[in-house]
């Protein structure tokens, strides 16, 4: 037989989404991959419901639906403070994980160098091995996951053609303040790089934290790739709608490789998602407050079965100090807590470049009931003490 590509031989299937098969296979409470149990707005479902009846059927303007670039610009040039012209500013993209590839490939030859903070969501490891670039990894430091200025300068000295820039930030829950975002932006314009966010938790803040797009910062419009999606914000991970917002000569690149990556987004939901595009400011105030109380009742409920955590500022997830377990693999340990505490969750090494083997991430994007319920399943976590 011929030999399979090269190209993938240096990473692994997703530890994510390997995660959930396992939480399946022992009837876990799965809190390992991030996709929330209860339903999305009725609104978007009505909607949804109406457009099998009408004429969405075929494939979409490949750069997105006229209707959906219209209300995301106008939804995004509200809340970013720029303005975003829904012809020359957007990408409709097949959820944010296509729109950060279609990105790498715009802005990254083979070879070039790209920075990644370390943690990281996985998928980055494999958006620049597939695009041909090498990640300078720059390390974030617990507990507030804060980077050291000078190392990021180091990194920025070896000419990287951009930054990843996840914010709020997977798994660590970390926000950027401003101050940390005008250090990216002055060292991006000195070094003369790319800046590629993924602000798919744009909408998942905890107070007093506030989220700042990284493209509304003085002169930072021009060489900011602004990758997001619905997935997160209306609870349709499974819909598989994002987008890239960037200037015109950058949208015009990402648009052919976006074409020949995946020809576009699924019709019928972009037009049925339009209906939350156009929800009020009240809309994104309620996700935010209602996440704010499933992060309270969960970090409660940790700390009264007195495990060490994180507490997240944005996004929705925990990682949790297994130190005391005695397991030498993060791997091993989720293993065991999905086959024998019941409950799903990802070892920590998957996210950091670092040799970290003792934090494992749980997400809270779920009902109450099913948190209450994982809880109750780990308040015997004790029992995989060895
Ligand atoms: C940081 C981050 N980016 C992107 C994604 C995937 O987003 P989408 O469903 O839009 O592809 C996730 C999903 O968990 C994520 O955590």
């Amino acid at each position: 037989m011929p030999e399979l590509s090269k190209r993938t031989e240096t990473f692994t299937d997703s530890v994510i989404r390997r995660m959930t098969r396992i939480s399946n296979k022992y009837g876990a409470v799965n809190l390992s991959q991030g996709f929330p149990d209860f339903e999305p707005p009725r609104e978007l479902l009505e909607r949804l419901a109406e457009v099998t009846g009408e004429d969405f059927h075929q494939y979409s303007i490949t750069w997105g639906a006229q209707n959906f670039r219209e209300a995301l610009a106008e939804k995004q040039s509200r809340l970013m403070g720029v303005d975003i012209d829904p012809n020359e500013n957007v990408v409709v993209t097949c959820g944010s994980t296509e729109a950060m590839m279609a990105a790498m490939m715009t802005v990254a030859n083979p070879g070039d160098k790209v920075i990644v903070f370390s943690p990281f969501y996985e998928n980055y490891g494999a958006d620049t091995i597939l695009s041909g670039a090498e990640p300078i990894y720059v390390p974030l430091y617990p507990p507030e996951f804060n980077f050291d200025p000078n190392e990021l300068e180091a990194a920025f000295r070896q000419k990287p053609k951009a930054l990843i820039l996840c914010n709020p930030s997977n798994p660590c829950g970390k926000v950027f303040t401003c101050d940390e975002l005008k250090i990216i932006a002055d060292l991006a314009e000195k070094y003369d790089a790319f800046v590629i966010t993924d602000e798919v938790y744009e909408h998942i803040i905890y107070a007093p934290h506030k989220h700042t797009y990284f493209a509304s910062l003085p002169n930072m419009w021009e060489r900011t790739i602004s990758c997001s999606s619905l997935s997160k914000t209306y609870s349709i991970t499974g819909w598989r709608l994002g987008y890239i917002i960037a200037p015109p000569h950058i949208i015009d690149v990402a648009k052919k490789v976006h074409d020949f990556l995946t020809v576009g987004a699924a019709a019928p939901l972009q037009e049925a998602a339009v209906t939350g595009l156009r929800f009020g400011d009240d809309y994104y105030r309620q996700l935010a407050e209602k996440y704010t109380e499933k992060r309270d009742l969960f970090l409660k409920g940790l700390d009264d079965i007195g495990i060490s955590h994180t507490t997240p500022q944005g996004a929705y997830y925990v990682l949790l100090d297994i130190s005391e377990f005695g397991f030498d693999s993060d791997l091993d340990f989720c293993e065991k807590l999905a086959e024998k505490v019941g409950v799903g969750a990802v070892p920590g090494s998957s996210f950091f470049r670092e040799n970290v083997n003792h934090l494992i991430r749980l997400h809270f994007a779920k009902r109450n009931d099913t948190l209450s319920e994982a809880l109750n399943r780990l308040s015997e976590i004790n029992i995989l003490k060895k």
